[in-house]
């Protein structure tokens, strides 16, 4: 076998995980020796042993590892986290070759591992088209902007509404739909929505259906303060961003920004380190962040019923689906089409 498809089989490792490193990144490694695949690893989950020590723990006869190549998706860390450094570890191992997908951008960890490997004389390959962005897009554009990743969720009718009207919660996915949407959750650290959402559906914004460790920050958005007495001031995990100084004073979950916009909104949650955040609408919202240009990814589950022509539409300003970018993939889950748009960044 060659080069690449080790380095595809340490990329199909790292997808295995799916949403379960959360933070972390997915990650894969592959160690070679001699033509002959001794192990392949990745990293399960977040808080778990990374890839490269999944795949050294599955190696019965450590001698084997004596002048090994691992294939490893990112950059192996150089800092002791909630684990130690792999780079360090990975010294005491007599690899001959390591071969990386990526340099991590995590400043805690960028070189810094494949310095460490090069200073004590192993052959460090850096593979020439990244291979980890696309495995972890919401990781690395955090560490490269210092924001959020942000994909815009949104379950229309045929006809484009979001709703019948704007007072009003209608049921547009089946349960099917609903368990795909769950998952999309599960790989976020915040979902947000709009004041009207929020009063009108009531949502819990809980991952159901799906197992995960962690539960995503809700974040409200209410400029107004609508929500001043309601339920969700005192509801844990949540966050209210609000322009009523008042407001924000009755309650530690309620966080005062002069002008809520989506660019101050990123940057506040970018400030808490949330790498990928799913806004969940309604239309309004959803339009703030289209016409803002403040939005890497769209999700719509189209499905065939029909509402009303005077309900809510979608977006509001974009004319079609295509004004919002390029799609990517649609995929049909329950007789609903789930549209992935990407926007082109300037
Ligand atoms: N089918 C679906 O996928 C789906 C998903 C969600 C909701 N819905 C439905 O949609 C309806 C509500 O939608 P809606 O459009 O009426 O209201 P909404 O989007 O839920 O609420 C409007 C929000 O946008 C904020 N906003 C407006 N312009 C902004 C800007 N330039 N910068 C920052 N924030 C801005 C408002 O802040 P202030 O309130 O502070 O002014 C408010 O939080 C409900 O009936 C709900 O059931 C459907």
């Amino acid at each position: 076998m060659q080069d690449y498809e080790y380095m595809q089989l340490a990329v199909d490792a790292a997808q295995q995980a799916q949403w379960r490193p959360w933070k972390n990144p997915r990650v894969g490694a592959v160690i070679v020796k001699d033509d002959h695949i001794l192990a392949v690893g990745y990293h399960h989950q977040y808080g778990d042993v990374h890839a490269e020590i999944d795949a050294y723990q599955q190696v019965a006869d450590k001698q084997q590892l004596v002048g090994a190549t691992i294939y490893v998706t990112l950059e192996p860390c150089a800092h002791t986290g909630k684990q130690p450094s792999c780079a360090t570890q990975m010294l005491a191992w007599g690899l001959q070759r390591v071969v990386v997908g990526q340099i991590d951008p995590n400043p805690l960890v960028t070189k810094h591992g494949v310095e460490r490997l090069r200073a004590a004389g192993v052959q460090v390959d850096i593979w020439p088209i990244p291979v980890s962005e696309a495995i972890n897009p919401a990781f690395h554009y955090f560490f490269t902007h210092q924001l959020p990743y942000v994909t815009l969720k949104v379950a229309q009718s045929l006809n484009g509404k979001i709703t019948a009207a704007s007072n009003e919660a209608t049921k547009i996915t089946s349960a099917v739909v609903d368990e795909d949407s769950h998952t999309l959750r599960a790989y976020q650290q915040a979902i947000i929505i709009g004041s009207t959402t929020a009063l009108v559906d009531q949502p819990s914004l809980a991952v159901r259906h799906v197992h995960t460790q962690h539960q995503p920050l809700r974040v409200i958005i209410d400029r107004r303060g609508r929500l001043v007495n309601s339920a969700a001031v005192t509801q844990d995990n949540t966050l209210i961003i609000t322009e009523n100084a008042d407001f924000a004073t009755q309650a530690e979950q309620v966080s005062y920004l002069k002008v809520v916009t989506p660019q101050t909104i990123l940057h506040l949650l970018g400030q808490r380190g949330i790498q990928a955040v799913l806004v969940e609408g309604g239309s309004e919202l959803h339009a703030a962040f289209v016409q803002a240009h403040a939005y890497q990814e769209i999700i719509v589950y189209q499905t065939t019923g029909l509402l009303p022509n005077t309900g809510v539409s979608s977006f509001g300003t974009a004319d079609s689906m295509t004004d919002l970018g390029k799609i990517k993939n649609v995929k049909v889950i329950d007789n609903t089409l789930k549209v992935t748009i990407k926007r082109e960044e300037a």
